[in-house]
């Protein structure tokens, strides 16, 4: 028998299967993974079925136990449901074409080989027989196993028919790559550039979903690297796009800003599995584009490209429908702050200079000082060693500073509630500039980070701008 199959679930869908003389097959993404012997967090099973698979789902959940919840959804003739850890999905096995222009399939019942036909990829279209005679037997009709072990991505039809069948396919050819380290057969990868314009019918939200799980990769440079040859990166991510290349005057040129950006992610992701952390390093150069000037005196400059760059965020976010939440302002904030520890680095180390980053970077100072590491690309060892050094520096102080004086989650120890009730004013602008002078004075270490300082700091101030504290002040 199969390894494959050895969970009792195989057991039980096989019985019902057999007493309701339907025929059932483990297809898909739990096969090809369990011969790749690769383990998955998640245990997503896909079962196929000659005859009504909702039907099957519903009477291998009835046998399992009567009270578990099985969603169908007639439209796609699947059905679904949840036990432990196993989320099992039912599909009759179908025949399947679609109308050019149009997501909307065209559905009869079909064969095993029918349907294995109109999937995607041959390491994903094979199956395991839970049948009686043949329980165990790997179904193969399009060469997966070879391409298996030759670590292929290939199509079981001809590649411009499947990509047109789902445009999407397109870019899980590319997940796969990355995922798995195959390699994208070469007809296939012909047709991936060919029908690159046809992804423009595919959801947003589909795409998304196949580039984070690019970003998740081990090296997910893979993916961008193909996206790109292939034509696709150019519509689905142009900003992306747009990185590339190198310029040239007075013989200096600058360094190729997608290969670098692509690099930083590389390096990162070894780092980190934080996903945002990985889109902040992929996006941290984002503006370079737009900020590209040349002068003979200084050469090649980028000014501003951080905070250009983190005004673009918002924009691309919704357009490739990312969450417009915490999320992205954390990557936001982080290309806005990209610079900012190299300049130090390169800089004669002040305290308040450390405290202005602290107090800016908050929580996220570690994930800004990695940011900063992976952005360290240059070949020359000396120069790699000296940066790295300079940020252990950095870091260093960060560590000296805030120990001293909690400027992290910096919360003023004089509230603006403080400062209208000792005055007796109405929230306006003279609390602001108050709150202001605090903040500065704390952050500038003129005074300590403290209430009894800050309260002198602020009578004082208020006194400047004609303010006079109530006499009944608790605080006086
Ligand atoms: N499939 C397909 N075309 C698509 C999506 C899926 O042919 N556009 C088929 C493939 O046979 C795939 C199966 O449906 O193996 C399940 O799809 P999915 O769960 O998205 O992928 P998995 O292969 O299970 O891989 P992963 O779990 O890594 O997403």
């Amino acid at each position: 028998m199969n390894i494959c199959i050895n969970d009792k679930i195989f057991t039980i869908i096989s019985e019902v299967a057999s007493g309701e003389s339907a025929e059932a097959y483990v297809i898909g993404g739990w096969v090809r993974d369990c011969l790749l012997d690769r383990n998955h967090p998640e245990k997503d099973i896909d079962i196929v079925v000659t005859g009504s698979g909702i039907e099957l789902a519903r009477k291998t959940a009835d046998k399992i136990n009567p009270r578990i919840r099985v969603s169908v959804f007639r439209n796609f003739g699947t059905a679904m449901f949840r036990w432990g850890d196993y989320e099992i999905e039912f599909v009759g096995a179908r025949k399947e074409s679609y109308r050019s222009g149009s997501r909307k399939p065209l559905v009869e019942d079909g064969t095993l080989e029918d349907d294995q036909r109109r999937r995607d990829f041959t390491i994903n279209a094979l199956a395991i027989s839970l049948n009686k005679d043949t329980y165990g037997q790997l179904l193969d009709p399009f060469g997966g196993m070879d391409d298996l072990r030759k670590k292929i991505i290939r199509t079981p039809l001809d590649p411009g028919m499947t990509f047109s069948d789902d445009p999407l396919r397109m870019i899980r050819a590319v997940r796969f790559a990355t995922q798995l380290r195959f390699t994208v057969e070469e007809k296939t990868f012909k047709a991936l550039s060919e029908n690159a314009a046809r992804i423009r019918i595919v959801s947003a939200e589909r795409i998304i979903a196949e580039i984070n799980k690019i970003m998740m990769c081990n090296k997910p440079s893979v993916g961008f690297r193909l996206l790109e040859k292939s034509g696709l990166l150019a519509i689905i991510f142009p900003e992306l796009d747009n990185l590339k290349g190198v310029e040239k005057k007075d013989g200096r040129a600058h360094k190729d800003n997608f290969l670098h950006s692509l690099e930083v992610l590389d390096n990162i992701a070894l780092n980190t599995d934080n996903l945002w952390l990985r889109w902040a390093a992929l996006l941290h150069d984002i503006a370079k584009p737009l900020t590209k000037k040349y002068t003979r005196e200084t050469g090649w400059s980028f000014h501003g490209h951080e905070y250009r760059g983190s005004k673009m965020i918002p924009d691309i976010f919704r357009r490739l429908k990312l969450p417009l939440n915490e999320h992205m302002r954390y990557v936001q904030k982080l290309v806005d702050l990209h610079l900012r520890p190299i300049v130090l680095s390169q800089e004669e180390i002040t305290d308040s200079a450390i405290r202005r980053l602290l107090f800016e970077a908050g929580d996220d100072i570690d994930d800004l000082m990695l940011l900063c590491e992976a952005d360290i690309t240059s070949k020359n060892e000396k120069r790699k060693m000296k940066h790295l050094e300079n940020f252990a520096i950095v870091r260093e102080k960060l560590r000296e500073i805030e120990e001293k004086d909690a400027i992290r989650n910096f919360q003023p120890p004089v509230t603006g509630e403080e400062i209208i009730s000792t005055f007796g004013i109405k929230p306006g602008k003279s609390v602001g500039i108050i709150k202001n002078a605090i903040r500065d004075a704390i952050l500038d270490g003129i005074i300590p980070n403290e209430h009894k300082a800050a309260r002198d700091l602020m009578l004082r101030k208020g006194r400047e701008l004609g303010l006079t504290p109530l006499e009944n002040d608790p605080g006086a």
